[in-house]
């Protein structure tokens, strides 16, 4: 959906620390530490933003949409909730047919698809496909992949000149997106473009950790950083076995290696298991 269809969802000037994440992917124990997170920075629910896809490879959906919920954070629409508003039979992520997230997304897109109630389908129906804001004079647009598409991959490689593209077609000074699971930020000539990282997966970086972003004033700028989160990944990763959603991701809890690579460009590949610390970025 493009920037002028997004009247309806813009939230209008933050005066205080924001606090957004990606993809908690029916993760309840990264969940609940990035509500306990917001809480210690006491950051209320209206300057959280979750860049979509609730529930995915792990194994409490039903829970972690209703602790979503309750939480009362804005929620962008990901593929996830797109597929499941839809009954679609796939995750909509756009895997190549007979590739290894295809195969894994079979079993558990099934999973997920079976505990989510008609309640939760229609609220996900209900969800923005993008958000926008302003933090002082700076404006903000949130979506899930790209504005051109919900389920896009852009990555740190993807180069300049399609990142350019998606920037024109949200006409913000930043955007912000989830979907590709990396934590990054860049200057792209004028604009910026963000990735809140995803807290229900690690960031194929070698460690447990999830990420998630704050934007903040330091001073008199605006201020973008990434931050790890510590969450309980040996629970979660018992409570996928004990489901019975046992592949690949539930040992990539703890290894923080991804099963597959297949979405991943050559660059991002080669950094698979190298610990990653994004930089700060001024965004003003
Ligand atoms: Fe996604």
């Amino acid at each position: 959906m493009m920037a002028t269809d997004n009247a309806l969802h813009h939230l209008g000037p933050m005066d205080g620390p924001l606090l957004l994440f990606g993809g908690p992917y029916g993760n309840l124990e990264a969940l609940t530490a990035i509500r306990n997170e917001a809480e210690r920075r006491q950051i209320p629910a209206q300057r959280i933003i979750c860049t979509g896809d609730l529930t995915a490879y792990c194994a409490s959906p039903f829970e972690s949409v209703e602790m979503t919920r309750d939480w009362g954070i804005h929620v962008v629409m990901g593929n996830c909730e797109e597929a499941l508003a839809d009954k679609a039979i796939d995750c909509g992520c756009g895997f190549d047919q007979g590739s290894v997230c295809a195969q894994l997304s079979e079993s558990w897109f099934g999973y997920t698809n079976s505990r989510i109630t008609p309640a939760q389908r229609n609220w996900m129906r209900t969800l923005p496909r993008s958000l926008r804001f302003t933090f002082g004079a700076h404006s903000f647009h949130v979506v899930h992949g790209a504005p051109s598409l919900i389920n896009k991959f852009i990555f740190p490689s993807t180069p300049d000149g399609e990142k350019k593209r998606e920037l024109a077609l949200a006409a913000a000074d930043s955007v912000i997106g989830g979907h590709s699971g990396i934590p990054f930020g860049q200057r792209i000539g004028q604009q910026f473009w963000l990735n809140t990282g995803v807290i229900g997966l690690p960031a194929n970086d070698g460690t447990p950790d999830g990420w998630y972003l704050l934007l903040e004033w330091k001073g008199k700028r605006i201020c973008a950083s990434w931050h790890r989160l510590a969450y309980d990944y040996q629970k979660a990763g018992r409570v996928m076995q004990d489901a019975g959603v046992d592949t690949g991701y539930a040992r990539a809890l703890s290894t923080g290696l991804w099963p597959s690579l297949d979405v991943l460009p050559p660059h991002e590949k080669a950094q698979q298991g190298n610990p990653i610390n994004p930089p700060a970025l001024w965004l003003t």
